[in-house]
């Protein structure tokens, strides 16, 4: 939580200096491209005057017309402005100089003669003014030379680069700004729900599993979120009342064998017994302690299973011999009731623990037998589903059990008739044993039930090393 706030302070820190960072570097380039245009606007300025005067100057050679050259002069430099030109002959006599700075001052103060040599201009810097001046040196006849100097005043665009800049940076400054509080205030507005939500997710305790969040009260983006997160805490609500029923269940369980085995035990401390009546009392006593050792026996089976160290011992089945040999085991059940088992089909071996699938089997047919009426038929049917996953189908008669219970029927303690409970018949473990062995056999078990016939189907793979697990249905 605190990490996620000191990222939502930095993101939009981190945005603003992005931002700055971004409009500093093109302030730099608009500035760098406009100071670069004017000096190059400058210095062709100043050749194109040089090259003009020059031009007058070879033509008005030896300068007889001196009205006329002055003349030419002024209508070149009418065109330009906060321009100044010195023209100055090989004695040193100034030929021309228009108004404004003393452009020979330049000559002590710079090195002309270097810039005529390279061609090149440079900046000089008065009290008042600045100026980008540039000179060339007219020979002609070999005899005679010619210099001019000129100068372009900067003082403008100094002034406007100046301007540009502290408008840039005044600019950039209120774009900062800008960005820092609108991104804030979008985090602050994202952001409020989500702390209210959050806020509302931590008062959620084991207490109030069954509190849920209304989607209404989030923005309509976050509301599948809120389904999914409610979705979470109704199977964290279910699988939290199934263990406490499971716990709550299993005491009960225990509850009614000890009840027994103490009520008998005192029945036959009252008063003095035989011999045969002390045994009758401890025959019914092993059949409690039976009850008791098998339900802590499936407990602790059931317990393996939950932490994963339920590993089949894997061997080849022959199911068909199997079945045969299961249902001469439970002949003398069956028989009680007149009730025949059918063994129909065939199918590949398969890979599995013998042990647990007798047991998963046992269970299944105990039930069978359970419900089946009298002189009723059990069938088991073997079918080969593809190559590698098989399919037994163990169908009996009786009654229709309702959808909802369907649901339920594997879940721990889960019985359809609760009444049978005070009858001692089954603690409700069977099928949710069955279920665990399918499963650490990567198989799958589902239950069909209509009118005349239950059908508990099961789905195995004949190798269970090359088989991902299927889900159950
Ligand atoms: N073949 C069947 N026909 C009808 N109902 C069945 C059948 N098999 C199971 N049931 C129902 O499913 C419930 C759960 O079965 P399960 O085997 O888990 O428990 P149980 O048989 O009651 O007790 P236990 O197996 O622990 O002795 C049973 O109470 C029963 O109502
Ligand atoms: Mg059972």
């Amino acid at each position: 939580m605190k990490q996620n706030r000191r990222f939502l302070v930095r993101f939009p820190i981190i945005i603003c200096l992005f931002t700055c960072g971004l409009l500093y570097s093109l302030s730099q380039l608009i500035e760098r491209s406009f100071e670069e245009f004017s000096i190059q606007q400058n210095i062709s300025e100043l050749n194109s005057v040089i090259h003009s005067i020059e031009s007058e100057i070879t033509y008005f050679y030896p300068i007889d017309n001196r009205e006329e050259f002055l003349q030419n002069l002024l209508i070149i430099l009418a065109r330009h402005q906060r321009l100044f030109v010195y023209i100055i002959d090989d004695t040193g006599k100034v030929i021309y100089r228009t108004r404004g700075p003393i452009l020979t001052i330049a000559q002590s103060q710079i090195n002309l003669d270097q810039i005529m040599q390279d061609h090149t201009s440079t900046i000089w810097e008065t009290s008042r003014s600045s100026y980008r001046i540039a000179a060339s040196k007219l020979v002609i006849d070999d005899k005679h030379q010619f210099t001019t100097i000129v100068a372009i005043n900067r003082d403008l665009q100094l002034e406007f680069i100046k301007r540009l800049h502290d408008g840039l940076r005044l600019l950039i400054i209120l774009s900062c700004i800008i960005a820092l509080l609108a991104t804030l205030t979008t985090i602050y507005f994202t952001q409020k729900p989500i702390n209210l939500l959050i806020k509302k997710i931590e008062k959620i305790n084991w207490k109030n599993l069954n509190s849920r969040i209304s989607t209404t009260s989030v923005p309509p983006k976050y509301a599948s979120l809120v389904k999914a997160f409610n979705n979470m805490l109704h199977r964290m609500e279910d699988t939290f009342r199934r263990q406490q029923n499971f716990t709550a269940d299993i005491a009960h369980e225990m509850r009614t064998p000890i009840t027994n085995l103490t009520t008998q035990t005192e029945i036959a401390l009252n008063s003095a017994r035989t011999t045969n009546e002390y045994r009758e009392i401890l025959y019914s006593n092993l059949e409690e302690y039976s009850r008791l050792s098998q339900m802590i026996t499936d407990m602790l089976f059931l317990a393996q299973a939950d932490n994963k160290q339920l590993i089949p011992n894997l061997i080849m089945i022959d199911l068909h011999q199997f079945m045969i040999d299961f249902i001469d085991y439970f002949e003398p059940l069956s028989e009680e009731k007149n009730i025949t088992i059918k063994l129909l089909g065939d199918c590949k071996p398969i890979q599995g623990d013998r042990n647990m699938i007798s047991r998963a089997v046992s269970n299944i047919l105990s039930n069978a037998i359970r419900h089946t009426p009298i002189n009723g038929q059990i069938t088991i049917e073997l079918d080969q589903l593809s190559a590698n996953w098989v399919k037994i189908v163990i169908a009996n008669p009786g009654k229709k059990i309702d959808e909802f219970h369907l649901d339920h029927l594997f879940d721990r303690f889960y019985r359809v008739d609760e009444s049978r409970q005070r009858n001692g018949e089954g603690a409700g473990i069977g099928l949710a044993i069955v279920k665990t062995i399918i499963e650490a056999h990567k198989g799958l078990i589902y239950v069909l039930s209509d009118e005349h016939h239950t059908r508990f189907i099961i789905e195995l793979p004949t190798n269970i090393q090359n088989i991902g697990t299927k889900e159950t249905k």
